[in-house]
């Protein structure tokens, strides 16, 4: 009898399919992070969902939920609610946490992009600001985007809400804050359209150079990479870039990656996407100081790109259904063939 159960149980086994280890488990092996950004009211909303971030990802940067008008909707009140969500799901997940975003000139409260303030008000509701996310998630949250978007197309500082109303230093206080209030965070410059070459690529690398010149506090820049297969940095000017980067003793990270498409998406283009995906982050392993690679969400379904680029869509590793695409193949049998140990 007891030798029949065995041989059932091993016969049970053999037969059972193999559970494929996640983009995550494979990242990991790979010595990198492999992140989404996460629509939090899709988290608690559809099951699917949080068991597709919770299988491929261990790295979650919330889409919207810690900028500032939705965790700061008014002068005197924060709501944490999604924040806390988020934090809560990585937690339970062994997942890393990158705040998003301290210091940018979108998604302002109306108090606060309408309001008269003077210089040294902005300055203190800044700080307050900065310092009253970060010191909530000290040791939860393992990096921030402490600022965004500050370079101009040309290279210039751009003219913001923020650098009207502080001045040029308000940067390096952002990130002085942010140091102040987790010393252990990783403190990171993310922005777009500055991953190739060009004047926008020199001016946020001239701004990243000079902070650190100055001894700001800042670890880490963010590529975002939103790019469309007709437009896309040739990737010896991205292997460059994310070498100069690196050159100044910073960390960098592909942060928010996504392809978009016209809609439907052809074959022919889901299969430039994959290449893209994939060169992408081939490009990142191979360059020891590049530790993360995010994509701006998980599925199709919930991408931000049909809104914002009308015609355009189908920009993600999974499709609206939920299924792997071929960017999704690319990505793993990067990840697959990476020689383990070498970063
Ligand atoms: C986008 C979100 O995905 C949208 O849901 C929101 O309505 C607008 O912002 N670069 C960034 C992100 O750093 O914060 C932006 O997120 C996408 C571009």
């Amino acid at each position: 009898m007891r030798l029949r159960a065995l041989v059932m149980a091993v016969a049970l086994v053999i037969s059972m399919p193999a559970v494929a280890a996640g983009l995550r488990d494979l990242a990991q092996a790979a010595g990198i992070r492999f992140g989404a950004a996460v629509d939090v009211e899709a988290l608690n909303t559809d099951a699917a969902y949080a068991q597709l971030l919770a299988r491929e990802f261990n790295l979650v940067t919330p889409e919207n939920a810690m900028k500032f008008s939705v965790v700061h909707p008014e002068r005197e009140r924060y709501d944490f609610t999604q924040a806390d969500a988020l934090v809560a799901f990585a937690e339970a997940h062994a997942m890393q946490v990158n705040g998003h975003v301290l210091v940018w000139h979108q998604q302002l409260p109306d108090w606060l992009a309408q309001g008269q303030f003077s210089q040294d008000e902005l300055k203190a509701i800044l700080r307050e600001h900065i310092q009253t996310l970060v010191t909530r998630y000290r040791g939860r949250v393992a990096s921030w985007d402490v600022a965004a978007e500050a370079v101009a197309e040309d290279g210039q500082p751009r003219d913001t809400f923020w650098s009207r109303g502080i001045g040029p230093d308000y940067l390096a206080l952002a990130f002085q804050w942010a140091h102040e209030a987790d010393p252990q965070a990783h403190l990171r410059y993310n922005d777009y359209g500055g991953e190739g070459a060009g004047a926008k690529a020199d001016g946020i690398y001239r701004l990243v150079a000079e902070l650190r010149g100055q001894g700001v506090p800042i670890h880490g820049v963010g590529m975002q990479m939103h790019v469309s297969p007709d437009d896309a940095p040739r990737t010896q000017d991205l292997r460059v870039n994310l070498q100069r980067l690196a050159a100044l003793g910073l960390a960098t990270h592909i942060s928010e990656m996504d392809v978009m498409l016209p809609v439907p998406a052809s074959r022919t283009n889901l299969n430039k996407q994959a290449v893209l995906y994939r060169d992408t982050l081939k490009l990142c392993l191979a360059q020891p100081q590049c530790r993360s690679f995010s994509t701006w969400g998980t599925t199709d379904r919930y991408s931000w790109i049909p809104e914002f680029f009308p015609g355009k869509g189908a920009a993600l590793l999974f499709g609206e259904d939920g299924r792997a695409k071929p960017a999704y193949e690319s990505v793993r049998k990067v990840l697959r063939d990476a020689k383990t140990g070498t970063r």
